[in-house]
């Protein structure tokens, strides 16, 4: 069964961490090319790997499997080095998401500095639009790192929200405040605004709402919720609290 998208609001599935459970054995599955297209089934509406430089999750052979058999597009998440850049130019994904990227870390911990990097970054985005591929930067609500987006030229950026899923109380009201104020500044200034990192289903409601994100891209919680549900009621869950959210947000007395 599809689930279509509600008010302009996408769901991209990451499923990087069933590739995880596979390498900790070592074993062929769990497949998460498989994953993927059960996902696409449940109605995801793109697909999000990381192939990472340490290939400690998604390997090489996942990411041209995943390209030729997803009936959905598929979302390259990748460091920018030269590597990667010509990995994503030999196998084309339709998207890219430019991401910082540290060997030591367990996830990534922030958004890509591109004020910091901005030549670099620039040289890797028109090499992938070169090659067709849509980019987009992965960055935290900073209006600096937007300024930065601006003078690269990407058409799309991603809003880290994992500071804003990390945190509580007024520390947390202040990161969505922060968020919403940025995604309506990088929306006004024409970029399309994704956003993504430690979204479950009791933090998504608030991230949802903002009128700007078209896009939401969600792993973790997805697959740890699979393993007691399925993948496609993890996916339906999902998409049910992201839809309740952004149609309370049409009330007049939200
Ligand atoms: N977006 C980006 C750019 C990411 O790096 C990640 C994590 O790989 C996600 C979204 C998904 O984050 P999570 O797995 O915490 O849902």
């Amino acid at each position: 069964m599809s689930h279509p998208s509600l008010a302009g609001l996408r769901l991209g599935i990451n499923i990087d961490h069933v590739a995880t459970v596979r390498q900790a054995r070592g074993t062929a599955y769990p497949d998460p090319v498989e994953a993927g297209l059960l996902a696409a089934s449940a109605g995801a509406d793109s697909l999000t790997i990381h192939l990472r430089e340490d290939r400690r999750h998604i390997q090489d052979h996942d990411v041209t499997r995943l390209l030729a058999r997803s009936p959905v597009p598929v979302n390259l998440e990748m460091a920018v080095t030269d590597e990667m850049v010509d990995i994503a130019c030999r196998v084309r994904p339709r998207f890219v998401c430019l991401v910082p990227e540290k060997r030591e870390e367990v996830t990534t911990e922030g958004g890509l500095d591109v004020a910091a990097h901005q030549d670099a970054v620039a040289a890797a985005c028109l090499t992938l639009r070169a090659a067709g591929i849509v980019t987009a930067l992965f960055i935290d609500a900073d209006p600096a790192q937007l300024a930065a987006c601006l003078a690269v030229g990407v058409p799309h950026i991603e809003i880290h929200t994992g500071r804003y899923a990390d945190t509580e109380g007024d520390d947390r009201h202040a990161e969505l405040v922060r968020i919403r104020d940025f995604a309506r500044e990088a929306a006004a200034a024409g970029l399309e605004v994704h956003a993504g990192h430690g979204l479950h289903l009791h933090n998504v409601g608030a991230i949802a709402r903002i009128p700007e994100v078209v896009e939401l891209n969600i792993g973790h919680s997805i697959v740890a919720r699979s393993m007691f549900v399925g993948l496609p009621m993890a996916i339906a869950e999902m998409r049910r609290a992201m839809n309740e959210a952004r149609f309370a947000q049409a009330s007049p007395v939200a």
